[in-house]
């Protein structure tokens, strides 16, 4: 069984946990697109562990993690956070972990590039994570991008980058922002090339002997689909294809390789950055900010929450033609006496099922709640999905039901145990 664990809303809806939990049964794990902009996090025995680059499945052994051709890879970045993870007891050797030498290579000068290009939009920015993912895949997608196999012939490398470096730093000292030395780039890039060379392989042929192979394996999502460059919430939205389809394009490997989907989302909704967030409610943030909850994984800042949307559950069901929906964080929720579900959204007087696509309709959209009883009972103690209280099931029942698909799994806390089966 090849499956794809998606994000269904914009990001941060529990994806790493919902690997880290299938990677048991997996044989490999692959990430198809974005870069170090993701933070999955996965608490495991007791230690919480924060993946920016590195599959979720890296926290157990014998299983191949691997970083497809679709993903912009950071090499520094990267080396920091293989550092980082091999200081909390786990090791990453060149047979777990695989690196496609078609993805390509974030450099310095794209974080700036990032930075200088929020500058330049004021108010209206998008609030990136600053990672240099918009400027690399911009690259990529206009010719100029070099790719980790171009990094293995070094004179091609350092003329190449010398020309970037020129280009950047006109647009950088224009917003009064760091240059860049060409040499310094190129010495500090092949530092962190070095450490990763022996995992950078062509890893299309690998991941295709182990679906001829009959092994199971996991296509882990980065950001959601209201991210989507496509689908998602344009222009504040991330520059790669967020959905199902990106981890065919991302991976080598072909729509025919993949039997389901698993769309992950929260109980509510959640989105850090700027854009439109028509069910955001400022109580409703403030109260799980105060229980020391939604604070993003990669960049600390403080995630904007809301009632669960399902205008934008229903889109992303069909977009991603899930199969089975893993619903995260439902603990979010025990305390509350009454809980919203947004339905539809009324623009301008008109029902709308979907959502749309004028950035202008967006700011109009009125959320249509129906109301539903709280079930106010700790939930995080339940070890199956009968335990639950008959409110959360039946709360459950309603969100699934609105976006036409089945449940498959529920989150009742951070913890790898803390995931209920849904019979
Ligand atoms: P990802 O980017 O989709 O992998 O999600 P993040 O790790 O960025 O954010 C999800 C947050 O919710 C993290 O802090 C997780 O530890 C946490 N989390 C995931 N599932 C649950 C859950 O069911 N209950 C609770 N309380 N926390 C959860
Ligand atoms: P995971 O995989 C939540 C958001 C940023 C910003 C927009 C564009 O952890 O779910 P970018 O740096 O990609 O150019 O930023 O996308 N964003 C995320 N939000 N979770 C993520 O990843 C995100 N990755 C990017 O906040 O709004
Ligand atoms: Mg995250």
């Amino acid at each position: 069984m090849n499956t794809i664990i998606t994000g269904l809303q914009w990001g941060d809806e529990g994806k790493g946990k919902i690997v880290d939990y299938l990677t048991e049964s997996a044989d490999v794990v692959v990430r198809g697109q974005g870069g170090n902009n993701a933070g999955h996090t996965v608490i495991a025995n007791g230690t919480k562990y924060v993946l920016h680059l590195l599959p979720s499945g890296i926290l157990w052994d014998n299983k191949i993690n691997v970083i497809g051709n679709g993903v912009v890879c950071d090499p520094i970045g990267l080396v920091e956070e293989i550092a980082r993870i091999e200081s909390q007891g786990i090791a990453i050797t060149p047979d777990k972990l695989l690196i496609s030498d078609r993805s390509h290579v974030v450099f310095p000068f794209h974080k700036e590039l990032d930075a200088a290009r929020e500058a330049s939009l004021g108010d209206q920015k998008i609030g990136t994570t600053k990672r240099g993912i918009g400027p690399t895949y911009s690259d990529k997608i206009n010719r100029c991008g070099l790719r980790m196999a171009d990094l293995l012939d070094r004179e091609f490398t350092t003329q190449q980058v010398t020309r970037r470096v020129s280009e950047a730093n006109e647009v950088l000292s224009r917003h009064g922002l760091t240059t860049f030395q060409a040499a310094e780039v190129i010495e500090q890039v092949y530092t962190a090339f070095e450490r990763l060379r022996p995992h950078i392989t062509n890893t299309i042929p690998v991941l295709h002997k182990a679906w001829k192979a009959n092994k199971n394996l996991l296509f882990e999502g980065a950001q959601g689909t209201l991210l989507d460059i496509d689908y998602g919430t344009y222009p504040f939205v991330t520059s790669s294809n967020t959905t199902a389809g990106g981890s065919c394009t991302g991976t080598g490997l072909p729509p025919t390789a993949i039997q389901a989907v698993i769309g992950v989302c929260k109980a509510y909704t959640t989105r850090v950055g700027s854009g439109p967030f028509p069910t955001g409610d400022e109580p409703l943030s403030e109260y799980l900010h105060g229980l020391g909850r939604e604070f993003g994984a990669t960049t600390g800042r403080p995630r904007g929450c809301g009632w669960l949307d399902t205008v934008l559950l229903r889109f992303a069901c069909m977009v991603n033609g899930v199969t089975g929906l893993a619903v995260t964080n439902l603990d979010g929720l025990d305390a509350y006496a009454t809980l919203q579900i947004c339905t539809s959204y009324e623009i301008d007087g008109v029902i709308h099922e979907l959502p749309p696509a004028d950035r202008s309709a967006w700011e109009r959209a009125k959320p249509v709640y129906e109301s539903l009883p709280g079930w106010q009972s700790d939930t995080t103690a339940c070890t199956s999905y009968e335990a639950l209280p008959a409110q959360a099931k039946a709360y459950l029942k309603r969100l699934s039901e609105l976006c036409d698909a089945p449940l498959a799994f529920v989150g009742v806390g951070p913890d790898r145990i803390q995931t209920l089966v849904v019979p």
